[in-house]
């Protein structure tokens, strides 16, 4: 249930926005009870959050989301990050049985056969074990960016989230593509080899492409698709 009233979520947001981010982060820690758990996917945005919280000294939960299809460069970067930062990244993945299902109902590549197929695909690999990862938490963060599309420009720092029944914030909301990747830069943040590769946006290996200069940064992502450019781990 939802514990927090429009007017606070408002003062808490005002409040948020000219703090830096490992500030934002510990005021809306002060601010709840019980877990924030990161959700990272381990792409340029994340990797910033994870050097934040493991440098500041965050307490927060991180875990990542492997859904079978992910590429090698990501893996590489999870080996390095733990490594590196000396940090738990928890691992979840889906639930084997329904992936068996599924896979052999429809064959190993039907999310390019319809959108359905797509999103039921999405749901079994990400939606459900999101799910899981978030149960019991009361905080979900992530490294959602306003510019990173129209829809995502609606959101604010931090909303209540009705599916999971929690606060989910957004720290790095402001951040522009260029601020971010001088961040990384300047505090050598161990990267996807993959951006530097034409990938601005990466997700799983069969539904990622890397874009042309000038395209729009999520163009690559199921991109034989028209409109739609969201897995539904995030419902706007
Ligand atoms: S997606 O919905 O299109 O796949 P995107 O790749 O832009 O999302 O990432 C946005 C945010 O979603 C990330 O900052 C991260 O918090 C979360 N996220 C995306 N993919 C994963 C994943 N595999 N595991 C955990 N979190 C993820
Ligand atoms: Fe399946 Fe592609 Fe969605 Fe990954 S991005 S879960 S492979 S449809």
């Amino acid at each position: 249930m939802n514990s927090y009233t429009t007017s606070q979520l408002a003062a808490l947001n005002a409040q948020l926005g000219p703090l830096p981010v490992p500030e934002r982060l510990r005021l809306l820690l002060a601010h709840t009870q019980g877990e924030a758990r990161f959700s990272t996917s381990l792409g340029l945005e994340d990797q910033v959050l994870t050097h934040l919280i493991a440098t500041e000294n965050i307490p927060v939960r991180i875990f990542t989301i492997d859904t079978g299809r992910l590429f090698q460069e990501t893996y590489d970067v999870l080996e390095i990050t733990r490594t590196r930062y000396k940090i738990a990244v928890e691992i979840f993945f889906p639930q084997a049985q329904q992936v068996q299902e599924f896979v052999n109902a429809h064959g190993p590549n039907s999310f390019y056969n319809s959108v359905e197929q797509r999103k039921a695909c999405c749901h079994i690999r990400k939606v459900e074990p999101l799910q899981r990862a978030l149960h019991g938490a009361s905080v979900w963060i992530t490294g959602l960016r306003a510019a990173q599309s129209n829809a995502r420009g609606a959101l604010q720092f931090v909303a209540w989230d009705e599916n999971h029944q929690l606060l989910k914030f957004n720290p790095l909301l402001d951040w522009t593509l260029e601020q971010t990747e001088t961040f990384a830069r300047q505090h050598r943040v161990p990267l996807n080899a993959l951006h530097a590769k034409g990938f601005p946006s990466i997700g799983c290996a069969p539904c990622t492409r890397a874009v042309q200069p000038g395209e729009d940064i999520r163009a690559g992502r199921w991109w034989w698709e028209n409109s739609h450019k969201e897995c539904g781990l995030h419902s706007h």
